[in-house]
C-alpha cells in the first residue's frame, strides 16, 4: 500500500508536501513553526462499495437477540459450572495449570461425554505419546469409540487433516508444545503461543468445534504460557492446588459465556478426577477443635459461598524485624489488619512474628474474611480459642469499624448447612437479615468482636 507523507503544521493547520517551517505563520506572527511529519494510507481500493451484509448493522437494542451459545455438557458438573453450563461450540477455552496438576486427567474425562454429544472429539496430543494417553484412558474407564487420538506437533499437519475427520470438540494438549512450521521461533515462544491459539481460534469459530487448548504455568509464570493467551481465548480456567494434596480447584478468570469467579473443587483419585461436591466440607475437613488461631469464615466464590478455615500464628521474633509470611490471603491486607488490630484493639504486635494461612489450600482474597484474619491472629497471640461452632463474617476498616459485606443471606444458608451454630456478622447488617437461619451476633468494631469471642 502506498502511503502519503504530508508536512503540516499544528498551529494553524497549513500543509506541504516538503518539510521546513510554516510560511503562514511567519508572515502572520513572525515566528518559526516547524512542519511536522504526518503519515496517511490512502483508502483501500473499493471501501466506497462496501456495504453490511443483510440483517447485520445497527439495530435497536430492544431487537437484538442474545445468543446463548449452542452448549454441550461435558457431565462434569463442577467443570460445567465453570464453563457457564457447559462448553458452546466455536469457543476456545485455556485450561492453564502447573504441570502435573491434573489438566490432561481432566480433559480426558470430559472427552468422555463429549465423544457421546459432539463426535468425533479429536485429542492431539504433543507431549504424550498415544500410548501414554491410552493408558490413561484405561485407568480413568474412559473408552469412547468417537475419541480420535493422534500423537502430533505439527498444528499445521492438524489442520489440514480437519476436513477428513471432521472433529466437533478439539483437545490441544499442550499449546506450548504444538508448532506452526512457517514461524521461525521455537515451540513455546511467544511468537509460536500467540500465533498457534490465533490459528486455533480462527479454526474454532470458523468450523463451530469445541476446543479446549491446555496450558502449562510455572510457578513465577514466567515461561510464555496462558499469560499471553488470556486476551486472545473466550474462556480462561485455571486449575490450582498443591500437587502434593488431593484437592484441585478449577477457577475462572475469564469466561465470555458465564460469570467468572465460580469454583469447581476436584480431589485426584486412583480413578482420575472425583468431584467435591460440597468444598466448604471439603475444606473444613481436618479442622482442629479448639486450637487458638482458627477461625472459620464464609467467603463468596462467584456466586458460591464456600467456608474457610483461616489460621494464623503469632510468636515472638527470634532476632530482627518480625516476619510476616501469607498464604491464601493477600499480604498487604493481612498487614494493614495487623496494624488495625495492634492501633485499635491495643494487642502489640511489633515484636511478634504473624503467620496466616488458609487451611486446605483454599484462597481468602475477599474483604469479608478480614475480621476473620484480625481474630485468628488474636486468638492466636492470646492463645485462646474462638469456639468451633461460629463462623465470622465483615470486612475491616482503618478505624477498626466492621463493614457490611455483600451476600450476606447466601453465607449464612452456607453456614446453616454445614451445621454451625451461630455467625459474628456486622453490626450494620443486623437489621436487614429477615429471620436468619442460624443465630447472628452483630459487632461495630473490632475490640467488639473480640470481646464478644476471646474474652
Ligand atoms: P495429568 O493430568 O497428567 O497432569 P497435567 O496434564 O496437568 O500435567 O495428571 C498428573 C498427576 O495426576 C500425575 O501425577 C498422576 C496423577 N493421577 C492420579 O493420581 N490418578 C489418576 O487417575 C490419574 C490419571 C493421574
Ligand atoms: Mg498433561
Amino acid at each position: 500500500m502506498r502511503v502519503r507523507t504530508a508536512y503540516r503544521c499544528q498551529q494553524c493547520g497549513f500543509a506541504s508536501p516538503k518539510a521546513g517551517t510554516c510560511p503562514d505563520c511567519k508572515r502572520a506572527t513572525g515566528e518559526l513553526v516547524p512542519l511536522v511529519e504526518e503519515r496517511e494510507a490512502p483508502p483501500p481500493r473499493g471501501l466506497h462499495r462496501r456495504i453490511a451484509a443483510p440483517g447485520t448493522g445497527p439495530r435497536p437494542l430492544k431487537d437484538v437477540v442474545v445468543e446463548r451459545g449452542d452448549r454441550t455438557l461435558t457431565r462434569i458438573g463442577e467443570l460445567d459450572r465453570v464453563l457457564g453450563g457447559g462448553v458452546v461450540r466455536g469457543s476456545l477455552v485455556l485450561i492453564g495449570g502447573d504441570p502435573g496438576i491434573g489438566k490432561s486427567t481432566l480433559l480426558l474425562q470430559a472427552a468422555r461425554a463429549l465423544s457421546d454429544a459432539l463426535p468425533p472429539v479429536l485429542y492431539v496430543t504433543a507431549e504424550e505419546s498415544a500410548a501414554q494417553v491410552k493408558l490413561r484412558a484405561d485407568r480413568l474407564g474412559v473408552a469412547a469409540a468417537e475419541l480420535l487420538l493422534w500423537a502430533e506437533t505439527d498444528l499445521a499437519l492438524v489442520e489440514a487433516e480437519l476436513d477428513r475427520v471432521q472433529p466437533r470438540a478439539l483437545i490441544i494438549d499442550s499449546i506450548q508444545t504444538v508448532f506452526l512450521p512457517q514461524l521461525e521461533s521455537a515451540p513455546g515462544s511467544v511468537a509460536q503461543v500467540r500465533e498457534c491459539a490465533a490459528r486455533l481460534m480462527t479454526i474454532a469459530k470458523s468450523r463451530g468445534i469445541a476446543t479446549f487448548l491446555v496450558g502449562h504455568v510455572t510457578k513465577d509464570g514466567a515461561i510464555a504460557g496462558p499469560r499471553v493467551l488470556e486476551h486472545l481465548v473466550d474462556t480462561v480456567l485455571y486449575f490450582e492446588g498443591d500437587q502434593h494434596a488431593a484437592y484441585r480447584v478449577l477457577r475462572a478468570v475469564k469466561n465470555r459465556f458465564g460469570s467468572t469467579n465460580e469454583i469447581g473443587v476436584f480431589r485426584m483419585a486412583d480413578r482420575g478426577l472425583v468431584e467435591v461436591p460440597n468444598p466448604s466440607g471439603f475444606f473444613l475437613a481436618e479442622r482442629p477443635k479448639d486450637a487458638p488461631g482458627s477461625v472459620v469464615v464464609a467467603s463468596l466464590e462467584g456466586t458460591r459461598p464456600v467456608l474457610l478455615e483461616l489460621q494464623a500464628l503469632v510468636a515472638p521474633a527470634a532476632f530482627g524485624t518480625p516476619r510476616r509470611t501469607v498464604l491464601g490471603a493477600d499480604y498487604n491486607r493481612v498487614a494493614v489488619l495487623l496494624a488495625v488490630l495492634e492501633k485499635r484493639a491495643g494487642v502489640p504486635l511489633g515484636n511478634q512474628d504473624v503467620f496466616v494461612n488458609v487451611a486446605g489450600g483454599g484462597r481468602a482474597l475477599e474483604p469479608a474474611a478480614d475480621l476473620g484474619i484480625v481474630l485468628a491472629a488474636a486468638s492466636s497471640f492470646m492463645d485462646r480459642p474462638v469456639a468451633g461452632d461460629i463462623v465470622v463474617i465483615g470486612e475491616v476498616g482503618l478505624t477498626g469499624e466492621v463493614r457490611a459485606v455483600s451476600g450476606l443471606e447466601a453465607r449464612l444458608k452456607e453456614i446453616a448447612a454445614l451445621g454451625f451454630r451461630a455467625a459474628l456478622v456486622p453490626a450494620s447488617s443486623l437489621a436487614e437479615l429477615r429471620d436468619p437461619p442460624v443465630e447472628t451476633t452483630g459487632v461495630a468494631t473490632v475490640t467488639d468482636a473480640l470481646r464478644r469471642l476471646l474474652d
